[in-house]
């Protein structure tokens, strides 16, 4: 029994990391274009390259088999895919297996009114919502198309399916770093956990993003000015740290891939929808799963092309936001693997 067998198989990495953890980028696609994340013209794959929701399925279920517990569906938006609440549908019976624990989704917010309540009966219990202002004007104008009340109307929907909300907000200098305190009052006020982002260097885009990055580290300072943060334990199985702010009794967590590396405890890898493994966020290498995939009807050969992957994930990243280097530290953009 070829399962069986390689339900053991768990996968550990060459510096003693077990990979429990996969993000699936579903498509490349977005119905927004952040500044921060794409220039206005982004070219997407063209859509023979994607593999059709039965591969990925296979993909994922080999990763399951593997020894992955937990499944996050990242995109590009990955809700604007064809036939995704299929897909979510078919993942589910993972869960209903045991084999899988948990499977999340992060989403720019625009198609959850729609599908909230279809995610949660599928088992989806935790969703995370990108949402860097609640200003209507700068929301269209950071996402160049996006309606504010779209994702309200989302996130609303997905409270009343009972979903847990943590919402992302990438700290933009100059942008809204005024806004991080009453985002947090209202999040914290919704029963939401809010989780602060640095930018990235991922992927060519049309502005500077040096001028855009904002240092948390920095953000944090400021508001122990008026907040009382305490570090807490809790996790969530990604990289954010999370502090207790005892004022709003809410969670607030930090990604600081520039200022704090958290590459030591890295858990997970990444899948895009064309079959590629990137084994970290901000390395180019990565292993091709899709040529094992199609070449025989059983998982043997993906099954060795996953632990040969494996064998190769690096250390670390070493993102830098330099000001005498303008590209980016990965040519992809972080919408080929989502965050
Ligand atoms: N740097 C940091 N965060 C980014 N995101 C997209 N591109 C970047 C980048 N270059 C964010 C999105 C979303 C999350 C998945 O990643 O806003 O919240
Ligand atoms: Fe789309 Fe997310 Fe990129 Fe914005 S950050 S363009 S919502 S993929």
């Amino acid at each position: 029994m070829q399962n069986e067998a390689m339900q053991n198989s768990n996968m550990t990495d060459p510096f003693g990391r077990d990979i429990t953890y996969l993000r699936v980028s579903v498509t490349d696609r977005c119905d927004f274009r952040c500044t921060y994340c794409m220039s206005e013209d982004m070219t997407f794959l063209p859509r023979k390259d994607l593999l059709t929701l039965e591969e990925l399925d296979r993909l994922c279920s080999a990763f399951i088999h593997k020894g992955v517990k937990k499944l996050r569906l990242t995109g590009g938006e990955p809700l604007v895919r064809k036939n995704i609440m299929s897909f979510v549908r078919t993942l589910s019976r993972h869960l209903e297996s045991g084999a899988l624990e948990e499977i999340t989704i992060t989403t720019n917010g625009s198609q959850l009114a729609k599908y909230a309540s279809e995610l949660a009966d599928y088992g989806v219990k935790r969703v995370n919502v990108s949402l860097d202002t609640l200003d209507a004007a700068k929301f269209h104008d950071i996402t160049r198309r996006g309606m504010v009340g779209q994702v309200m109307e989302g996130i609303d929907a997905a409270k009343k399916a009972g979903l847990a909300i943590k919402l992302n907000m990438v700290a933009l200098n100059g942008f809204n770093d005024h806004e991080i305190i009453p985002m947090m009052k209202w999040a914290h006020g919704e029963g939401m956990d809010l989780t602060m982002i640095e930018t990235m260097p991922m992927g060519e885009i049309d502005g500077d993003r040096n001028e855009l990055y904002l240092p948390l580290s920095k953000v944090r300072e400021s508001l122990r000015e008026n907040f009382t943060l305490t570090d807490i334990p809790y996790k969530t199985g990604g990289p954010a740290r999370y502090m207790q702010v005892a004022e709003t009794g809410g969670r607030l967590g930090f990604i600081t891939p520039l200022t704090h590396n958290f590459c030591e405890s890295c858990n997970r890898v990444r899948l895009t929808c064309t079959g590629t493994l990137y084994m970290c966020l901000g390395q180019d290498d990565a292993a091709d799963l899709r040529a094992p995939l199609r070449e025989s009807e059983g998982d043997e050969l993906l099954s060795a092309a996953i632990d040969e992957a494996i064998s190769r994930k690096p250390k670390g990243h070493d993102f830098i936001i330099d000001r005498d280097n303008k590209g980016p530290a990965v040519s992809r953009h972080m919408s080929l693997t989502g965050g």
